[in-house]
């Protein structure tokens, strides 16, 4: 770690992750020291999140030879924090505002430092921030990561990918445990209020019933199904629950009272789901809460390319000078948009769309509507 104090002898870039971790974060960060070095940069990484940029300044210089083995690691080298003093304030309509003082210390360790270009690497919350650092003066680009993949700007987040997969694997386990003796499993997954991870890892795992934020369930709908499979000899049952999906009350299940300017912490679905089914049907129910597990961990072969493009990325556009613009994945292509629209567009389960369809299609429940 260094002090903040001399500028750095060649043009600089400087990178960090912001909010909850992700495989494929240190994915990035090799690829834009990588990029770095052949257009003439050096590489600083602030640590612990936007907090490295105030006092006091904590940062470690990043080179091929320090980076070289981080493509396959997951977790982030520069460590992360989604409860820092930059999401402490609230402003008017809810919306987050960074006090002036905070900004304007951020601006003068980019300064001091040689920085010609911040690339922050965080979901919604880390790149509204970063979108008030560009509006401050401050040069940045942003990569946006998430295993929730709730950001409608990209097609897709590195790390979600690698959720899916762990959530998958968690299934094929539960199948076999599950079918051995004929329970009904509950998986409760991530997500927050976008049930991506629930629905891809149910289609990609065999699932009976997915439950999702964006779907209205019920429980009769739910015990009707286990009914019918038990009535062709199907005596077990996989269901995955997303973690914001509401009850059919309407309300969101937290696992505790959330603090002011604290975003809600979900989780305990999964449990109320397996009571109510083990007290309407009188079978036996297991619950597993997969939590972290799904953000541990080597990133899949997916999100490492995808975060190695991303990085590549983003350091060209440091090198263009086209700074307030987030690096984003439109197939085929790897683009960029203003990050100001990007952080508008939150992106959730479309009912409708072609994944649900096929989900019913295969006479997967989603709760709604009976078979
Ligand atoms: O946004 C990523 C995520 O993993 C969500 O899916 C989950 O609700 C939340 O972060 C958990 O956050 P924490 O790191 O505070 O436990």
């Amino acid at each position: 770690m260094e002090e903040a104090g001399m500028k750095t002898q060649k043009p600089c870039v400087g990178i960090l992750t912001s909010g909850g971790d992700c495989p494929g974060l240190n994915a990035v960060i090799r690829a834009a020291v990588l990029a770095s070095e052949r257009l003439g940069y050096s590489c600083i990484g602030f640590l612990r999140g936007y907090e490295g940029l105030v006092d006091p300044v904590e940062y470690m210089p990043l080179t091929p030879a320090n980076t070289n083995g981080i493509l396959t690691t997951g977790g982030t080298i520069l460590g992360s924090t989604n409860r820092g003093q930059f999401s402490a304030t609230v402003g008017e309509d809810n919306r987050l505002s960074i006090d002036q003082g905070l900004l304007a210390s951020v601006a003068r360790t980019v300064d001091q430092l040689g920085v010609s270009g911040l690339i922050c690497i965080g979901g919604d919350g880390s790149l509204a921030i970063a979108e008030q650092f560009h509006q401050f003066g401050i040069p940045v680009v942003g990569v946006p990561k998430t295993i929730d993949n709730d950001l409608g700007a990209t097609a897709f987040t590195f790390g979600f990918d690698s959720a899916v997969s762990a959530a998958t694997d968690a299934l094929d386990r539960l199948r076999t445990t599950a079918a051995s003796h004929e329970r009904i499993m509950v998986l409760e997954v991530m997500g927050r209020h976008a049930g991506w991870i629930a629905l891809h890892s149910g289609l990609a795992g065999g699932a009976d019933v997915i439950l999702l934020p964006e779907i209205t369930w019920n429980f009769d709908t739910i015990c009707q199904k286990i009914m019918n499979r038990e009535s062709v000899g199907r005596r077990h049952t996989l269901i995955v629950v997303a973690e914001g999906a509401t009850l059919p009350t309407g309300d969101l299940v937290c696992m505790a009272p959330t603090a002011v300017n604290e975003q809600v912490k979900l989780g305990g679905i999964g449990q109320i789901v397996a009571g109510e089914i083990a007290k309407r049907l009188d079978r036996q129910t297991r619950t597993v809460v997969l939590g972290h597990l799904q953000r541990g961990g080597s990133p899949t072969t997916f999100d490492r390319v995808l975060a190695t493009e991303f990085g590549v990325l983003a350091v060209q556009l440091i090198q263009k000078g086209r700074f307030g613009e987030m690096v984003c994945y439109r197939p085929p292509e790897i683009e960029s948009v203003p990050i100001a629209s990007a952080i508008k567009l939150l992106s959730q389960v479309d009912p409708n769309g072609s994944a649900v369809q096929t989900g019913r299609g295969l006479g997967i429940s989603f709760g709604d509507i009976g078979e």
